[in-house]
């Protein structure tokens, strides 16, 4: 890896939105290990399990428990933070709530993203912003050569719809707001799915397999022949890491969309990834099939060449992504630190 780039953040002060989430605490940590000054805004943990209490970075990074829909408490913690660099991630972001919730889907994702917007807006000290969506943010017509950037937005359900709307929202703010401001840029991140150890979101694939591998049940798949990019939460997020220190030095250059998805060969069905982390675990695990209840969308594949002229790409393979995840819940299951399970596997990673 060339560290260079990531050398830009030692020193500065970073704000990220959803630094209470799966991705938000590997990026909080791997920003504070950079040299970063982190401030984060989210709702609070979900539990003692999840991966920001384990890190322990409340103790690590300035923070505040918040709504992302909290337009006036939002751009007063940026203001008042004043940073030079921001990522926002707070989002709801599971398909199969959406259908439940599809109010709180649009409001946290679209206005609550309007809000991080306006929040940057009126930030003078911002030089950097990265915005994260989606790869399901594109009108999925299940394309061999995987959706490239100028594609069409789309979604079909609710949370995909959200970002598509969450993408239209950066693009007038782009256009009406950002294109005069010459020291500021701004761009959105689409990645795939991603794994990695510390995710214990309910209905998420991973959690749910190794909770049925600790307890020795049999694990229930939906829909076990759906294809997707799954890729190490470590790879999207050197993604975002190498734009932001990019928009700083070039804003202009580098505003707009990237995607950050696997190799095109690399995505797999729910079924092989399944199978692949039981075989990692070094354990047999049952199967179940229930007919899934709601719609889920048909492959989607990314085209990253992109991302490829920022000196991006993706550092684990499908095989790699998968055996490095069930090393990590494996470890803390056994006892060891997170936090230095964490670190040991953002060390390996920049190797
Ligand atoms: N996990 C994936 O596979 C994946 C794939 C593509 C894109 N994404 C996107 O990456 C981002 C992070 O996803 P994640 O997997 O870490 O999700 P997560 O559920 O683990 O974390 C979501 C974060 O958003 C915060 N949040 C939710 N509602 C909020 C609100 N109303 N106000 C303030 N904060 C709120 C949560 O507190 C949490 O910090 C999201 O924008 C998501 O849509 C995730």
């Amino acid at each position: 890896m060339n560290p260079r780039p990531l050398s830009r953040f030692k020193g500065k002060r970073v704000f990220v939105t959803g630094h209470t989430g799966f991705k938000g605490s590997w990026l909080c940590l791997w920003l504070k290990d950079l040299g970063a000054e982190v401030f984060g805004y989210a709702l609070a943990p979900q539990s003692d399990h999840d991966l920001y209490c384990r890190l322990g970075l409340s103790r690590l990074i300035g923070h505040l428990e918040a709504d992302i829909r909290d337009a006036e408490l939002l751009r007063e913690a940026v203001r008042d933070f004043r940073p030079e660099f921001m990522f926002h991630l707070a989002a709801q972001p599971l398909v199969r709530l959406s259908y439940e919730q599809p109010l709180l889907t649009f409001e946290t994702n679209v206005l609550g993203s309007l809000n991080a917007l306006e929040a940057a807006r009126g930030a003078a000290s911002l030089r950097a912003m990265v915005y994260v969506t989606s790869d399901k943010c594109y009108e999925n017509k299940g394309l061999a050569r995987g959706c490239k950037e100028d594609d069409a937005l789309g979604g079909a359900d609710p949370y995909s719809a959200s970002k598509a709307c969450a993408e239209l929202v950066l693009r007038a703010y782009q256009r009406s707001f950002f294109a005069g401001r010459a020291t500021f840029g701004a761009a959105s991140a689409r990645a795939g799915n991603v794994i990695g150890g510390g995710d214990w979101a309910a209905d998420r694939i991973v959690p749910d397999a190794v909770r049925a591998l600790v307890a020795g049940k049999p694990l229930v798949l939906r829909n076990p022949g759906a294809v997707r990019p799954w890729q190490h939460v470590l790879d999207p997020l050197y993604g975002y890491l190498m734009l932001a220190a990019r928009l700083y030095d070039a804003p202009k250059a580098h505003a707009g969309a990237w995607n950050f998805g696997p190799e095109l060969g690399q995505s797999r069905s729910v079924r092989e990834l399944a199978k692949r982390l039981a075989a990692s675990w070094g354990k047999p695990l049952k199967l179940e099939i229930e007919r899934s209840v709601v719609p889920e969308a048909r492959s989607l594949k990314l085209d990253s060449g992109r991302a490829r002229r920022l000196g991006w790409r993706p550092r684990w393979d499908f095989s790699r992504a998968v055996s490095e995840t069930a090393s990590w819940y494996q470890a803390v299951a056994g006892g060891q630190d997170a936090l230095a399970v964490t670190r040991r596997q953002i060390g390996q990673y920049m190797v």
